[in-house]
């Protein structure tokens, strides 16, 4: 269930997104707006309900969603500017936050915060993260949710090493993964090529 959105208009913003004179204002407003565009795709799987309403002159049968079913989970630092678009679209969505650095000697995922809201088994969770490398993390973070009983999952992200899909998709087959972009792979950093550098150094400006 891995789907690389086709869309012009991300592709435009991702090319400024990944350009290294982009400033740290720009940037985060990109990481926003791409987020934005890509619930709009992600959201054609999103399940609606018929409802009658009165409009000013008779009455109809209209489709809603109960964006109180929806939980945004941003993985800190960087999840962060991306749980803002979406919430800029599902406003009525709660947050919960996991806080996961990848250690620069073992590039492996560490733990420092978690903050969930109730009844995760009843709700929509979309994670958010712009960078997908290893996998490491997200696969951690995914692992937890699971553990704390959320049932349905999506996770977002901007760009994507074909190392980090695999561990992803192997992981947890269940979960529907949304990128912008699958890159190249990884370096000897395992950064992302070609990438767009350190998307929370770029984000908060702590290059
Ligand atoms: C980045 C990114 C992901 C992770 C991806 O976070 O936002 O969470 O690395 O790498 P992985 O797939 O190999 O685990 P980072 O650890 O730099 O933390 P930050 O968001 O606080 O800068
Ligand atoms: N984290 C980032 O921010 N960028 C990468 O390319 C890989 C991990």
């Amino acid at each position: 269930m891995v789907t690389e959105i086709d869309n012009p208009i991300i592709a435009h913003k991702l090319a400024q997104l990944r350009n290294k004179n982009t400033s740290s204002k720009i940037f985060r407003e990109l990481v926003k707006e791409i987020s934005m565009l890509m619930i709009y795709e992600v959201g054609r799987e999103f399940k609606s309900e018929e409802v009658t309403i009165e409009t000013p002159s008779t009455s109809c049968r209209v489709k809603i969603l109960h964006e109180e079913n929806f939980v945004v989970v941003p993985i800190l630092r960087a999840g962060l500017a991306m749980a803002e678009g979406v919430l800029k679209i599902l406003h009525g969505a709660s947050v919960g936050h996991i806080g996961l650095y990848r250690d620069e000697k073992t590039h492996k995922p560490v733990e420092y915060y978690r903050k969930m809201p109730p009844n995760l088994d009843e709700k929509v969770l979309l994670v958010t993260d712009p960078m997908l490398a290893t996998g490491g993390s997200s696969s951690a973070a995914l692992q937890m949710l699971r553990d704390k009983g959320a049932k349905k999952i999506i996770f977002m992200c901007i760009v994507a090493a074909p190392q980090g899909i695999e561990k992803v998709s192997t992981e947890h087959p269940d979960v529907s993964l949304y990128t912008a972009s699958i890159d190249d792979g990884l370096n000897e950093n395992y950064y992302i090529i070609p990438g767009l550098g350190d998307a929370g150094d770029r984000i908060f400006g702590t290059v």
